[in-house]
């Protein structure tokens, strides 16, 4: 007989409130990933850590969009109407239009065209840096490649970048401290200024259109329907918001987990053929994206817990990616993994809109590095620490590149 489901006041808990669990954060998740599928957080959230059940909820319609800023108790103000209008947050139908409008210039074939920029880019941070003989693995290619990469896209000039991605920058805090009145009135005023500059960067495109995404953006149309002017601003915005920190950490993630493992790195130097599965391999092992949310709609059953309707569940992306029921010998870096897909960039209607653009990125730094540097050295130690739901390095990770020969 089946054992009636758990309530969520049986949960065990799962307190990650101290910042030394973060440098090695897949223990306690391991730990807590074998004593119950779903764990309470310290503040009660029911968390659901293996694989097969995160990847059912991402993709169960009855879970919808949860409003991270009503969940700190915020639901109205510039910074919560911005969270309203970004594709997390919103639910079919509204979710399925804007989407099918924009995927066409993200699907891969329009990924691959921008290959060369791309590589082009990661040739600009790192032949200097090859040529000091070490990397800034966060700072500098983590943090340039892709403002990089979406300012060529959206046709942002070179002159423009950084203050634009200082904007995009406060944007993250929101997150990290969504209940600090000081925090939102920073967020609110880049939110403002970046409003009025893409603004700006749309009517121009109107103008003048180019070869770019922005231009693509702009004519998407199906079946007559358009982006309206606000929700073409919203969806530049949420581009420059969800592309940023995620792929810094994961390129970051990349050089450091390749100096770390000089094994896995040799075998990629020996065959470049190996960069694209040694990425998706990088991007499972340490899923940058610690977690999402979603709210059941109805009463549910998660992992043999009953979730009432009106509860939001969080879903642990980074658990998930270790789940040793879905990896064999989760915790190997194997570049030679042979299925290492994993929900790191989520699961179902919102899966990453950007996956092919990060990969790319990933794969052009990666084959810079394996084809100039034959060995990556880390003297020092790469400190993990959460940031908001995306976990990075502090301080700074300076990476030794060697040099051939
Ligand atoms: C390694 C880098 C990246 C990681 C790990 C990542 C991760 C994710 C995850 C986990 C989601 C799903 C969130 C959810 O279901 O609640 C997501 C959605 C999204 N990502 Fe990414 N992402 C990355 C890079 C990018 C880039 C480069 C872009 C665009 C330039 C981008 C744009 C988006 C958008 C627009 C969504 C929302 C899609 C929707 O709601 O339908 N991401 N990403």
């Amino acid at each position: 007989m089946t054992p009636p489901p758990l309530s969520l006041a049986e949960l065990p808990t799962l307190d990650l409130s101290d910042p030394a669990l973060w440098q090695d954060i897949h223990r306690p998740l391991a730990a807590a990933r074998e004593q119950s599928t779903v764990v309470a957080t310290r503040d009660g959230l029911p968390t659901v850590l293996r694989h097969a059940e995160v990847e059912a909820v991402l993709k169960d319609p009855r879970f919808v969009a949860a409003d991270l800023f009503a969940m700190s108790g915020i639901t109205s103000g510039p910074v919560w109407e911005w969270w309203q209008r970004v594709m997390f947050s919103q639910d079919p139908p509204a979710h399925t239009r804007i989407r099918s409008l924009v995927s066409r210039a993200f699907t891969p074939r329009a990924v691959e065209a921008r290959r060369p920029a791309i590589r082009a880019r990661a040739d600009e941070i790192l032949l200097p840096a090859l040529e000091g003989g070490a990397l800034d693995a966060q700072g500098d290619l983590g943090h340039r490649l892709p403002l990089m990469v979406v300012s060529d896209l959206l046709g942002v000039p070179d002159e423009d970048r950084e203050v634009f991605g200082e904007w995009t920058k406060t944007l993250g805090l929101a997150f990290l401290s969504i209940a600090d009145v000081q925090v939102r009135a920073l967020v609110a005023e880049a939110l403002a200024s970046l409003d009025a500059y893409v603004g700006g960067l749309i009517a121009d495109r109107r103008r003048r259109p180019g070869d770019d995404m922005l231009s693509r953006l702009i004519e998407a149309e199906e079946e007559g329907d358009r982006l309206s002017p606000e929700e073409l601003v919203a969806l530049v915005e949420n581009l420059l918001f969800a592309g940023h920190d995620t792929t810094r950490g994961a390129l970051a993630a990349m050089v450091v987990l390749f100096a770390e493992h000089p094994d896995q790195y040799r075998l990629v130097v020996d065959d470049p053929s190996l960069v694209p599965g040694a990425v998706e391999e990088v991007i499972r092992h340490e899923a940058i994206t610690f977690g999402t949310a979603r709210l059941a709609s109805t009463d549910c059953e998660v992992g043999g817990v009953a979730v009432p309707a009106g509860t939001p569940v969080s879903l642990c992306l980074t658990s998930a990616c270790r789940d040793p029921r879905r990896y064999p010998d989760p915790d190997r870096f194997d570049v030679r993994r042979d299925d290492a897909r994993s929900p790191a960039f989520g699961a179902g209607i919102h899966y990453c809109l950007g996956a092919a653009l990060a990969k790319a990125e990933l794969e052009e730094a990666l084959s810079v590095l394996v084809e100039r540097a034959p060995t990556l050295d880390l003297p020092g130690e790469a400190r993990w620490v959460p940031f908001a739901s995306i976990r990075c390095f502090e301080p700074p990770v300076e990476v030794v590149l060697g040099t051939p020969g």
